[in-house]
């Protein structure tokens, strides 16, 4: 059975973990391919609210089973406290997560190297969510990171040291205060819990669980114009976010791939620093993130705003080799009267459809208005009943992009979800 793919085509938060929980019925497995725990996937059913940082999105379905891939940097601490505000006990839980043992592992040493290197910025920072991820890749790359298979080893308090003894000679050169300990009793009680799970090499699963049949959507974490390679270096996440992401982040070859399904917000967020083409500093930026309640689910920081930038989602497409649209928070546009949609950019007085190579280059969006509607759409279920205005918004994107937008996301509860 080929594997789908599930990302994000913006700047992340584009509402990946409520699209996972709802998708989840129709798959045995979901497996996270990138990132850690600078993700915060939302979901919501029975009127309560969940975020998820390390933990597969599917993992409130007791019937599946949830795989953290090689391609994740996993922090024990936070694996620790996310498991234990689960709610299920950690008996049931053990038989619906299996680990990578090839994931590497962010050490507390790391978190406060993010932390340093951010301080040190000054303005120039990066806007990281300080959850240790660029360190913990940058270890992986320059192959010195611990992996999750590696907690099992004798001496593995002697080779955590060892990694540590290296970060805090680093520090030094940083004029940075901070507190060791505070971090890491909580690491090691992760490293215990993680003990109960089992940590295998999950390619070998991945891979014959599809052999046998079974159905696996592959999770991914930020989203596209986050990519270390695609997204406006260096403000960027420091993973692969890309559907390519998914073949290293899993060990998956690229021809066991079947739909990527490509998620969207009606309107663009991001959060950190970098360029945003259509960023709204007004009040009509204000007013998206207030009905939007565009504030990060990881560090609750104030997400920017914007309307709808479609260059830029059809350079998203075009790298991941889209088949599908989900288009999320939908009724966060009902009540503007004109909606408007970024269809190029102007640049040095050329109209243009590529995002530029230099992130100081002036963008000026040249957009198309299209009437809005007013209508209140959280209790519709089926598209036909939705605003013409919107059906029209939902067509224009598709004429635009060439892709058909298959799901229409009405509010954040699972069952608020359009299927077309
Ligand atoms: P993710 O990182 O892609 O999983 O997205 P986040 O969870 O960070 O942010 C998406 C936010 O929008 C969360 O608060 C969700 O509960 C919420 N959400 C998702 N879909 C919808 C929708 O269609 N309408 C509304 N109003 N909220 C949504
Ligand atoms: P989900 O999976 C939105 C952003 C940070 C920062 C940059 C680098 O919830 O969509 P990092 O901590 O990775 O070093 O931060 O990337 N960022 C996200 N923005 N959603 C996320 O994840 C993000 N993960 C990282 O704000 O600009
Ligand atoms: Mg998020």
């Amino acid at each position: 059975m080929k594997i789908d793919i599930l990302l994000g085509l913006q700047w992340g938060d584009e509402g990946k973990g409520k699209i996972v929980d709802a998708l989840s019925p129709s798959y045995d497995v979901v497996a996270r391919f990138q990132g850690g725990p600078n993700a915060g996937h939302s979901l919501e059913f029975n009127d309560v609210k969940h975020v998820l940082h390390l933990i597969p999105s599917g993992i409130f379905h007791p019937d599946k089973l949830n795989i953290i891939g090689n391609g994740v940097v996993l922090d024990p601490a936070v694996f620790k406290k996310e498991i234990e505000e689960l709610g299920p006990p950690v008996e049931e839980l053990v038989g619906r997560l299996v680990i990578s043992s090839r994931a590497n592992l962010i050490l507390p040493t790391h978190r406060i190297l993010d932390a340093a290197c951010e301080h040190q910025k000054g303005t120039l920072k990066i806007g990281s969510t300080l959850k240790g991820i660029g360190p913990a890749y940058t270890d992986k790359a320059s192959r010195n990171g611990l992996r999750a298979g590696e907690i099992l080893h004798l001496d593995f308090r002697k080779m955590y040291r060892e990694h540590t003894e290296a970060h805090l000679s680093q520090l030094k050169n940083y004029d940075f205060d901070f507190d060791l300990n505070e971090y890491e009793k909580g690491w090691f009680d992760g490293i215990e819990l993680m003990k109960k799970f089992r940590i295998e090499n999950t390619e070998y699963l991945v891979n014959n669980l599809a052999s046998e049949g079974k159905r696996v959507l592959a999770e991914g974490a930020q989203g596209t114009m986050l990519d270390l390679d695609f997204g406006s270096y260096p403000y960027v996440t420091s993973s692969n976010t890309i559907s390519a992401g998914a073949c290293t982040g899993l060990g998956i070859s690229p021809r066991t791939i079947g739909e990527v399904f490509g998620i969207f917000k009606a309107y663009c967020t991001r959060v950190g620093s970098g360029p945003f083409p259509t960023e709204l500093n007004d009040e009509t930026g204000e007013l998206l993130r207030r009905k939007g309640t565009e504030y990060g689910a990881t560090t609750g920081r104030p997400r920017r705003c914007g309307w709808l930038d479609i260059p830029a989602l059809k350079y998203a497409i075009m790298l991941n080799g889209t088949t599908r649209l989900f288009m999320m928070k939908s009724d966060i546009m009902s009540g503007f009267g004109t909606i408007k949609v970024c269809t190029s950019y102007n640049i040095d007085g050329k109209e243009q459809v590529q995002l530029p190579f230099d992130n100081s280059t002036a963008i000026d969006p040249v957009y198309t208005e299209l009437p809005g509607w007013k209508e209140d759409i959280t209790g519709i279920r089926d598209y036909a009943g939705l605003p013409e205005n919107l059906r029209n918004y939902v067509e224009f994107i598709e004429k635009r992009t060439g892709l058909p937008v298959t799901i229409v996301s009405v509010g954040p509860d699972r069952n608020s979800t359009i299927f077309r």
